[in-house]
């Protein structure tokens, strides 16, 4: 256990005593600060970047970021998995602009330098000009000196100490087995992302994606579309909890009770086959709807991935990646796939394509705009502060609507950005 958690913070940005939890303005809205924690909290983070499924074969790649480090994610023809700065050693071009694709070499448009999918350079035209021995002094392309996989979750970190994969996720790692038990042999195929572009800071869709407090308000319209159509029971949903653990992972979990009758027979099969597969006891554990914070920018939600990709301070792109389960029939697929794509569950409704994260993207906005016309506001994430509870396995649990993941995060966001291990003190 972090032994940072929980200490008073007297620098001001994040602020925490026993009755108050808040960060300052600037946290949203100062282009230096941003600046800053994309390498304080970026790069020592572990940082996901891509997932197995996409890059299957020797010489996929698929063009990713930590932070805004661009990187390419490529498997090599040996079939290793290389995570690599997508900036040319020569003058710093952005050596390939493609989004995926299959290459055994990157050619840089400027003066084409020339890399193999490993990231060696491969050939340097005109050599000759060049000193001798100097180009093997630069190398190839910067690779991520840490890469670690989990469930084909492809994660980096550009810190070469601190804590492996399984240490950072700890106590959370338990939820994300649970996650990914929703298919029989604990494996999945992500598909292409939809995606948003919204004006407001990239912790803004981070802290919602496990705010249980905001929906009966921001999507109120929403859900009375869905009631309308028979799709949703205001009585159901507002149940469940909040978990928060070390190194700002957070959890919103909810009893799935809100399935559309349209697609409730694919998901009874689903929960049959779960059953069959792991037994009543640990179906009940598995089969519910849990919204997971991987710090810092990463979710598991309902059938999907979603990424939220800090562009400047104030401009953030949410990437969102239905899922296909290995090992269910095609149809229960269909199903997960119409939960998540279409406008029939308070979960679903994309970021694009639905209803419900079209009003997120909305206040988001306000929110920027709020912040940046009031910079003496103090975001306020005091609910439910005085009842957390600490549990045995090493986490934080509250209730449905507790402001806990996001204290979770700025616990951790403040340890990275102030704590052991930079000594630079406060940034303003
Ligand atoms: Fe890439 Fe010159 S910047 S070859």
């Amino acid at each position: 256990m972090l032994e940072t958690t929980h200490v008073v913070d007297s620098g001001g940005l994040v602020k925490e005593t026993a009755t108050e939890f808040s960060v300052d303005a600037h946290v949203y809205t100062d282009a230096a600060t941003f600046d800053v924690e994309m390498r304080r909290v970026f790069h020592h983070s572990w940082v996901y970047v891509a997932h197995e499924s996409e890059i299957p074969n020797p010489g996929d790649y698929r063009t990713s970021a930590v932070g805004r480090t661009p990187v390419i994610v490529t498997r090599a023809q040996d079939g290793d998995i290389h995570v690599l700065v997508n900036t040319c050693r020569h003058r710093g071009a952005m050596v390939c602009r493609e989004e995926r694709g299959n290459a055994q070499f990157f050619r840089c448009p400027y003066h084409g330098w020339t890399y193999r999918n490993d990231g060696r350079l491969a050939l340097v035209p005109d050599v000759a000009r060049y000193p001798a021995d100097w180009v093997e002094q630069i190398g190839g392309l910067i690779a991520a000196p840490r890469v670690s996989s989990l469930y084909g979750m492809i994660f980096a970190r550009f810190s070469d100490d601190g804590e492996d994969l399984e240490s950072y996720l700890g106590a959370m790692k338990q939820y994300v087995d649970l996650w990914f038990s929703h298919s029989p042999s604990r494996s999945l195929r992500v598909l292409p992302p939809y995606r948003a572009l919204y004006p407001g800071n990239w912790k803004l869709q981070v802290e919602n994606s496990t705010d249980g407090h905001h929906a009966r308000f921001v999507h109120e319209s929403a859900i009375r579309t869905m009631e309308h159509f028979g799709t949703r029971n205001r009585q159901a949903g507002w149940a469940g909890g909040t978990h928060g653990f070390d190194y700002g992972h957070g959890i919103l979990e909810r009893p799935r009770d809100d399935i559309p009758p349209e697609v409730q027979p694919q998901f009874d099969e689903l929960r049959a086959l779960l059953t069959e597969t792991y037994g009543q006891e640990e179906t009940d554990r598995i089969f519910v709807r849990r919204q997971i914070t991987l710090f810092p920018n990463f979710h598991l939600m309902e059938f999907k991935f979603r990424l939220v990709q800090p562009i400047t301070v104030d401009q953030s792109i949410i990437y969102e990646f239905p899922v296909q389960l290995d090992g269910v029939p095609d149809h229960v697929n269909e199903g997960a796939l119409r939960r998540v794509m279409k406008e029939i569950s308070i979960s679903s409704g994309s970021a694009v394509s639905g209803f419900v994260n079209a009003d997120d993207l909305e206040v988001f906005a306000r929110v920027q705009t709020g912040l940046t016309g009031w910079p003496d506001q103090r975001v306020q994430f005091a609910r439910g502060l005085e009842h957390e509870q600490e549990a045995p396995s090493g986490e934080w649990i509250g209730e449905g609507t507790d402001e806990l993941p996001q204290r979770s995060f700025y616990r951790e966001w403040r340890r990275l950005m102030y704590g052991q291990g930079h000594g630079q003190g406060p940034l303003l």
